[in-house]
């Protein structure tokens, strides 16, 4: 079995929703702009009680709900982050702690930005082949506590980004599966949380240039992965890309001549959540119902790193 299926998913939101006009009373914006430019119109902030590993365990725990198992089932957990409450202990020991587990098992974090859950899948699935993992099952996390690093003072950045947590279990299956990943060292164009000394710790970002690095490596990563899965765009019912900007997927919609329908977006509601985007997307699929049973999504991701991969999944 090389495969994954996903068996139950969840995900964990701050109590705090933070709309554009709500961003145009701490910085020199306006909704009309960040809806324009972004199509971003309300996110996600935790308050200073509430935390990264919080909103991991809460998505952990309704992944668990809903795949009918207990934590003490689980064999392995993934979590990708790169905003995390702590350096160490890494954000999947605190989800072990918070579930009470009882048993050890394999924990460990990823941090490849947005591309960060894809990584996570990947590892996930490698470890549970391999029989590292202490059961057939495995949590995989994305999550983010974003506004911790944002520079409230920086308009071009702290308006796009949000706070959450989306999770996975998972299991290895026999049905169709691909993934690529990709990274290529470029620390230019985005830069957060910097432990060197006189280097910014909040998150900088030149947007345009990682606006262009997106309309053109969501198409190549779509037709690497559809090549390597030998299957066409037609066989695809969905595509998830990482959520941050509209208009990123508005051009790649147009690029391909895709029916726009086919590229999901919730970015209008959560901003950009960086590692938890994908999951968090797949998660309100999974639960209105709109991906069934049969069906094949892709998922891709891109990001600081740079990072970029792609993933075929079955439902
Ligand atoms: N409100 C009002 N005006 C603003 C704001 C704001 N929040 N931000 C910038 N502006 C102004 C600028 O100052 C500029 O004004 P000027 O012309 O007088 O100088 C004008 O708006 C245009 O700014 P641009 O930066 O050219 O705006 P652009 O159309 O490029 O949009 C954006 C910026 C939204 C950041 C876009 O480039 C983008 O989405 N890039 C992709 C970002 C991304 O995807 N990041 C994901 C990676 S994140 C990760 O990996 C963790």
């Amino acid at each position: 079995m090389t495969g994954l299926q996903i068996l139950g998913s969840g995900h964990g939101l701050p109590k705090r929703c933070v709309t554009n006009e709500d961003m145009a009373q701490i910085v020199d914006t306006n909704n009309e702009w960040i809806t324009t430019r972004t199509g971003i119109e309300q996110r996600y902030f935790c308050s200073e009680e509430e935390t990264c590993g919080q909103l991991a365990a809460q998505a952990a725990q309704q992944a668990l709900q809903q795949a009918n198992l207990s934590a003490d089932q689980i064999g392995l957990i993934v979590a990708a982050t790169f905003t995390s409450d702590y350096l160490t202990p890494s954000l999947a020991c605190q989800v072990h702690q918070a579930l009470g587990c009882t048993k050890p098992i394999p924990c460990m974090d990823v941090n490849a930005a947005c591309t960060g859950f894809l990584y996570g899948l990947e590892t996930a699935r490698s470890l549970l082949m391999s029989g590292s993992a202490n059961s057939e099952y495995a949590l995989v996390i994305g999550a983010e506590g974003l506004s911790r690093v944002l520079d409230f003072t920086d308009r071009t950045s702290c308006v796009l980004f949000g706070d959450a947590a989306a999770a996975m279990v998972v299991r290895l299956a026999d049905t169709p599966y691909s993934c690529i990943l990709n990274a290529s060292g470029d620390t230019t164009s985005l830069f957060a949380n910097s432990l060197l000394p006189n280097q910014a710790r909040f998150l900088q970002m030149d947007g345009k240039a990682i606006f262009r690095f997106a309309v053109d490596i969501i198409p190549k990563c779509l037709e690497q992965l559809l090549q390597k899965s030998g299957l066409t765009l037609e066989q695809i019912d969905h595509v998830v890309c990482h959520q941050a900007n509209s208009r990123i997927i508005d051009h790649v919609v147009k690029k391909l001549g895709a029916p726009p329908t086919m590229f999901y977006k919730n970015m209008q509601r959560f901003g950009n959540t960086s590692a938890a985007s994908i999951p968090l997307a797949l998660d309100e699929l999974l639960q209105n119902g709109t991906i069934r049973p049969g069906q094949k999504v892709v998922c891709i991701g891109f990001g600081a790193g740079l990072t970029w991969g792609a993933c075929l999944l079955s439902f």
